[in-house]
């Protein structure tokens, strides 16, 4: 068995354009057989590597299967720096390094029999897709899910047609806002946080995921506790700086937690005081 410090080498086998900046890279592995890699749970990651260059933490999007069956690992990414812009650069054929699957993911079996409300922000629906693919797998096991998604402006939204189709699906409200929107936005014009007012929660039974900027993170969960949620209710997904993504070498320290090791995924209460601190 492959050691989890060690990356398996894979393929990129389809990379799509989502926006200017934004792409996804679809990874058969070279060594299908290795199944570690493929145990991955909705709110983990792995370590993405260009030979060369360097290693992003990047959240597991989606498993899918390539035409002959052989399972493709998703991930998109925004190209920010030096190591993402080095993926972004990746074309059909190339080979990257992938460790993984680290940290822990959303905690789907507490939310058995509950509705979940799923809040995103920005590339924060990447992540999310994960797990709202897991409820409708195993739609009889959850109540109501909600579908939150935030974004700066009606052009930066990704996966219309996605939102469309979960929309279509029975017992799921999906609502989408923009801070600003083209004239043509069907949808709420506004901060998700006054879209989040406007949800028809029933806050005793409600699970929240969120994922997305840290300040709407944390205006979603103020917001949704003054409508009745209980904070224990409430999971956030926080991302810093990695490289180990072990818990040994310090770089994602977060006051006593390890992000890497301890989540991302942390619920509300145990990370409320820290949030927004500078240097924890
Ligand atoms: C658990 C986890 C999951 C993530 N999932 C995704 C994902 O699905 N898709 C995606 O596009 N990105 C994701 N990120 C963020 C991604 O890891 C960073 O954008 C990446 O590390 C930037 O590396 P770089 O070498 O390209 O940029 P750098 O040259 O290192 O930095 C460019 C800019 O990005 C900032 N930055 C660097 N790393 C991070 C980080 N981890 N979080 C926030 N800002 C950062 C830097 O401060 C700088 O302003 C995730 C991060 C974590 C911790
Ligand atoms: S990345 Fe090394 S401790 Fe988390």
């Amino acid at each position: 068995m492959r050691h989890q410090q060690l990356p398996a080498s894979a393929e990129v086998v389809r990379r799509v354009q989502e926006t200017a900046d934004i792409f996804t890279l679809q990874l058969r592995l070279d060594d299908p057989s290795d199944p570690s890699l493929l145990t991955i749970q909705p709110g983990q990651f792995n370590m993405l590597g260009v030979f060369g260059v360097g290693e992003v933490p990047i959240s597991f999007k989606a498993l899918t299967n390539d035409h002959d069956g052989t399972p493709l690992l998703e991930h998109t990414i925004r190209a920010v720096g030096r190591v993402t812009r080095a993926l972004s650069a990746l074309k059909p054929g190339d080979r990257i390094g992938v460790r993984g699957p680290f940290g822990h993911g959303w905690p789907l079996a507490e939310a058995q029999a509950k509705d979940v409300c799923v809040i995103t922000g920005g590339l924060g629906c990447a992540p999310a897709v994960s797990v709202v693919e897991h409820l409708f797998v195993n739609r009889s096991a959850f109540g109501r899910i909600h579908i939150i998604q935030g974004v700066r402006h009606s052009d930066d939204l990704i996966w219309r047609t996605q939102y469309e189709a979960w929309a279509r699906k029975p017992d799921t409200e999906v609502q989408l806002a923009a801070d600003s929107a083209a004239p043509d936005w069907p949808w709420f014009s506004g901060r998700v946080t006054e879209l989040i007012k406007r949800l028809s929660l029933q806050p005793e039974r409600t699970r929240v995921y969120c994922c997305g900027p840290e300040p709407m993170m944390r205006a979603s969960a103020e917001q949704l506790i003054t409508q009745g949620v209980n904070e224990d209710a409430i999971w956030l997904s926080l991302e810093r700086n990695m490289q180990c993504a072990t818990g040994h070498c310090g770089h994602c320290q977060f006051g006593a937690d390890f992000i890497c090791r301890d989540g991302p995924v942390f619920n509300y209460p145990h990370i409320r005081d820290r949030l927004g601190l500078k240097g924890v």
